[in-house]
């Protein structure tokens, strides 16, 4: 497994917990040396245990020494990192392409090459091409196994997925794949096998039809705040129907991560390159850019117009929760925002709050959730952490300057809270006056 990033690191766990013997390569050498400590880079429920009871098994070790691992293996992963380039947004291969120059030094009798990492469409036909170039002599195939995996519910996404998808022609590549999923073959997943192209096309297809999906519920609900009707009775009415489909239809800040927003962005470049443009894509994508630049204007609102010389706490920073990643997180836009505005901010989130501290300036960093309430003239929650789902009401009055929450994944009931004496406002639903 070439790369111990998220991909990387959970796909190999879970590959060895199913029997596979596993090797982990990355150049950081601090990371490789945390990891065989048993220190994890990353917060992802239920990783560590996974990883120590594999080591201790024999199954799984880490190692820099990409030549090592990958001699005699019978699959290299390539799962490393592909952010959008700087300027342009497209994907930056240029550590896949390092990675296949590397992989093709060390090859060693039949080995199939898989790219798990999202890369663009004809991606492995270039991994193809540079191998064969450096080793004209090799035996190999390359496939695309695209990853669907949720951050948060990584594990368990790649224990249970709905589908594997497979991109090769080759029926001697099929057999190792097929041979790597056993433990998920027998469980009858539905197993995809496509060409390599369409394979690394399934991805940025999936990707962006849930973008997509998040985007469509978000206009929908701006329209229920006009209209005076509710977007989570909306999604319930319309996701009930089987062709729709109930998942991913939460009205939120927009969407964030270290997928949707380069992912979308990548296809959108891809398609116009092709002279084929995704107008759909393009307009998610400038849509949610604007929801996340604009929807601080909500709290500002719900302070009666000005947040100028105000205190607003904020809970939740990462783009979603029961992860540490603050890629893209809505939180980016929205703080900033306020602090332009004139606000003061006060913070909490459970794990995000070291890589919060590079990105965010001049905000005050809390311990926990009340401890962000206090003086607070109003508060936001910006991501659905569970613990941040049953906070005391009273509680927080006591804390508050004045008891507004602005309530941005529709975690709290609109009639409870006025009951409570708050003034709350949310994402699509129409508003009940405090009693
Ligand atoms: C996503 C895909 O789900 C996964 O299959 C792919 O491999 C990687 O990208 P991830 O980025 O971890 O996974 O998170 P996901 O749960 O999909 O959420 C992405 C963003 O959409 C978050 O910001 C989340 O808050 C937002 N979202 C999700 C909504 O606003 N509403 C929803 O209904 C669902």
């Amino acid at each position: 497994m070439i790369g111990a990033g998220y991909v990387g690191l959970v796909s190999g766990a879970c590959f060895s917990e199913f029997g596979v013997n596993v090797t982990c390569v990355d150049t950081d050498k601090d990371k490789i040396e945390r990891l065989t400590r048993g220190e994890m880079p990353i917060y992802e429920p239920g990783l560590d245990n996974l990883v120590l009871s594999n080591v201790r098994a024999k199954r799984l070790s880490f190692t820099t020494d990409l030549k090592a691992a990958v001699t005699g293996a019978e699959a290299v992963f390539i799962a490393v990192g592909t952010p959008s380039r700087r300027g342009d947004g497209h994907a930056d291969l240029s550590y896949v392409y390092a990675a296949a120059r590397e992989i093709a030094e060390a090859l060693d009798g039949y080995t199939v090459v898989v790219t798990k990492s999202t890369v663009p469409v004809g991606t492995g036909d270039e991994v193809e091409r540079i191998i064969r170039e450096a080793r004209p002599d090799a035996d190999f195939d390359v496939v695309s196994n695209p990853e669907f995996l949720r951050e948060g519910s990584a594990i368990n996404d790649f224990m249970r997925p709905d589908r594997i998808v497979i991109g090769t022609e080759s029926e001697r590549a099929q057999e190792v794949m097929r041979h790597l999923y056993r433990v998920l073959y027998l469980i009858e997943t539905p197993i995809v096998f496509t060409s390599r192209t369409t394979s690394e096309l399934v991805k940025y297809a999936a990707n962006t039809f849930l973008a997509t999906k998040i985007t469509f519920i978000n206009e929908i609900a701006d329209l229920c705040e006009k209209v005076g009707a509710d977007v989570q009775d909306v999604a319930r009415g319309i996701g009930l129907d089987g062709r729709i489909g109930r998942k991913f239809l939460h009205a939120g800040p927009g969407y964030g991560g270290s997928c949707f927003p380069k992912d979308t962005l990548a296809l959108a470049k891809t398609a116009r390159a092709a002279g084929i443009p995704l107008r759909i894509v393009e307009t998610v994508i400038d849509i949610n850019d604007e929801r996340k630049k604009g929807i601080a204007e909500k709290v500002v609102a719900a302070c009666g117009g000005s947040v100028a010389g105000k205190t607003i706490a904020v809970l939740g920073l990462t783009f979603k929760p029961n992860t540490d990643d603050m890629r893209d997180a809505p939180s980016l836009d929205i703080i900033p925002a306020l602090q332009r505005a004139g606000a003061t901010v006060r913070v909490f989130d459970p794990e995000g709050m070291s890589q919060a501290k590079a990105l965010l300036n001049g905000v005050v960093w809390c311990d926990d959730a009340y401890e962000t309430l206090i003086e607070a003239d109003a508060l936001t929650i910006l991501t659905e952490w569970n613990e941040f789902r049953a906070l005391d009401l009273e509680r927080m009055k006591s804390l508050m300057k004045s008891p507004v929450m602005i309530d941005m994944r529709n975690i709290y009931d609109s009639s409870a809270m006025a009951e409570a004496g708050f003034r709350y406002a949310s994402i699509g639903r129409p508003p009940v006056k405090p009693r």
